[in-house]
């Protein structure tokens, strides 16, 4: 099997310039097409703000940032993105025409042992590249924001996914330090975004109940099960409280919580309300530049600390990438 040398990514947005930024940190050549100009001007200016911030956190060298940017090149055409690239990677706008599209195109313009990627959240192979001519070469790689701070990467396997794409894909991935977990049926919502919705809807529930407060709600997950879920998965948990424990509390909360697939009442009131949150300034919480800024440094500052735990940098450690137990030294 070649090794994989150069990746290009099609959307230079929020998932597509950081799945980048992180192959370029292992020493991969980066190719980036975004076929939005204001977009392809911003990408390397975002690029360096991450990594400065990973240097400050003694991820990378900080002398290494400028042979990490030169790695990274945008393209002002999707065919000079793809010139020599080993694996494409789209991470577009996730509307299913438009990633349609995408495939065919690529299909067509790039080599037969070129790997194509889709990072959508929720379609699957067979829907974004199911008629192509070649999709035994496609595959979902399904990361999660921000890519260079959250380990995993969900596989997703397409009924016409063949083997050779997949081992490679593998390999490649685990190659930078990720984790990998494939998904073997080409269900919607893959494995995380399945069990992550579920729990957003009894969120929401309890809200519009009346039984807790949106801050309680958060207070309660962040301060309980939220915190063991970083280290202890669900099915550990079971076998350490007993998996006859659980199903006694499973038979007696399971018929009281919410099953409907209507959409949140909650939520279609914000979005009356125009609280989307962030982009609004105001959601669930008020939100301004500086308290935007100080949640997502604290939120960062802990998925770091969660990594370092879970020796997630030490185990991917790449040329860019500073030794762990280094400190500031190499700088
Ligand atoms: P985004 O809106 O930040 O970026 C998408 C980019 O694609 C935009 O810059 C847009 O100009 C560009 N684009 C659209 N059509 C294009 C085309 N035909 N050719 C070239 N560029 C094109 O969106 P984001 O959040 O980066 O999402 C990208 C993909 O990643 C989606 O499929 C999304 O579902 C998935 N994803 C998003 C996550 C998130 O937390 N935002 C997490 C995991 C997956």
């Amino acid at each position: 099997m070649e090794p994989v040398k150069r990746i290009t990514l099609i959307g230079g947005g929020l998932m597509g310039h950081g799945i980048g930024q992180e192959f370029a940190c292992y020493g991969l050549e980066v190719s980036i097409f975004d076929d939005d100009p204001a977009i392809r001007e911003t990408v390397l200016e975002r690029i360096e703000t991450n990594l400065v911030f990973m240097a400050k956190n003694h991820l990378i060298f900080e002398k290494k940032i400028k042979a990490i940017l030169a790695a990274v090149q945008i393209h002002d055409t999707l065919e000079a993105a793809v010139e020599n690239a080993d694996v494409v990677i789209e991470a577009i706008s996730e509307n299913l025409p438009l990633k349609k599209g995408l495939f065919k195109h690529l299909d067509r313009v790039c080599p037969r042992n070129v790997i194509l990627a889709s990072n959508s959240s929720s379609f699957t192979p067979s829907q974004y590249a199911g008629s192509i001519n070649y999709p035994d070469r496609v595959l979902g790689t399904h990361y999660f924001n921000p890519p260079y701070l959250i380990p995993l990467v969900e596989v997703v396997k397409g009924e016409k996914t063949g083997e050779k794409t997949l081992k490679t894909m593998i390999a490649l991935l685990k190659g930078i330090g990720k984790r990998v977990v494939v998904v073997k049926k080409e269900v919607p919502g893959f494995i995380a975004n399945r069990i992550q919705i579920a729990l957003f809807r009894e969120a929401f529930n309890v809200v519009e109940q009346g039984i807790a407060s949106p801050e309680e709600v958060d207070m309660a997950i962040k301060s309980s099960f939220g915190r063991r879920l970083g280290v202890m998965g669900p099915f550990e948990q079971c076998d350490i409280i007993g998996a006859d424990l659980k199903l006694s509390i499973y038979n007696a909360l399971v018929p009281e919580i919410k099953s409907d697939t209507k959409p949140s009442r909650l939520l279609l009131r914000q979005i009356k309300a125009k609280k989307l949150g962030v982009k609004t300034g105001e959601g669930f919480y008020r939100w301004t530049k500086n308290s935007r800024k100080k949640r997502y440094e604290r939120i960062q500052k802990a998925l770091i600390a969660m990594n370092k735990m879970d020796n997630i940098f030490s185990e991917s450690s790449g040329k860019n990438r500073e030794p762990e137990d280094k400190g500031k030294k190499g700088k």
